[in-house]
């Protein structure tokens, strides 16, 4: 089970790397979109609004950690301005600090998808989502 889960989400990755050479940007928000869906999900779960499912709630880490995995990937040369981005210049000039950012809220995504109840939810959650104003704050530029 776990495994075929896993090999679909390997062809989801696939497919996201060959269309990211066509349009790398509206791709990175697209990825955004999708962290930003789980993470009204999430919230929703950590505030009790909905009752606690632990196939949904591993549900919202596993869109993190796969979301992570391919955003880093999705910011060529050509990619710095256009469209309507909203990437930092920081990205490009600090590509180490900005890999490692994203290193780490994959890790903490990871660290949450195994999460049984909802106490261990609210603090995977707690932690993962800390990366998101964190990194937004450097690598990101206010519109
Ligand atoms: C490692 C850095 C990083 C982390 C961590 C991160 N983001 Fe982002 N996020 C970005 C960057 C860079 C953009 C701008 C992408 C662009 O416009 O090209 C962005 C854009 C977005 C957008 C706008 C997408 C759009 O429609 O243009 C949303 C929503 C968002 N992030 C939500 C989140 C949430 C929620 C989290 C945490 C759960 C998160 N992000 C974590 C770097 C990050």
């Amino acid at each position: 089970m776990i495994r075929t889960v896993l090999v679909v989400a390997g062809l989801g990755f696939g497919l996201t790397a060959v269309m990211a050479q066509s349009n790398p940007i509206a791709e990175r928000q697209q990825a955004m979109k999708a962290i930003g869906g789980a993470t009204r999900e999430g919230a929703a779960m950590a505030k009790g609004d909905v009752p606690f499912d632990a196939a949904k709630a591993q549900g919202v880490f596993k869109t993190y950690a796969a979301s992570a995995k391919t955003f880093g990937g999705l910011f060529p040369e050509s990619s710095k301005t256009g469209g309507d981005t909203t990437a930092s210049p920081k990205i490009w000039e600090d590509q180490a600090g900005f890999k490692a950012a994203l290193a780490k809220f994959e890790a903490d995504a990871q660290a949450g998808a195994a999460v049984t109840d909802l106490a261990g939810f609210r603090t995977a959650f707690g932690a993962a989502t800390k990366n998101c104003g964190t990194c937004h704050e450097v690598y990101r530029i206010k519109k």
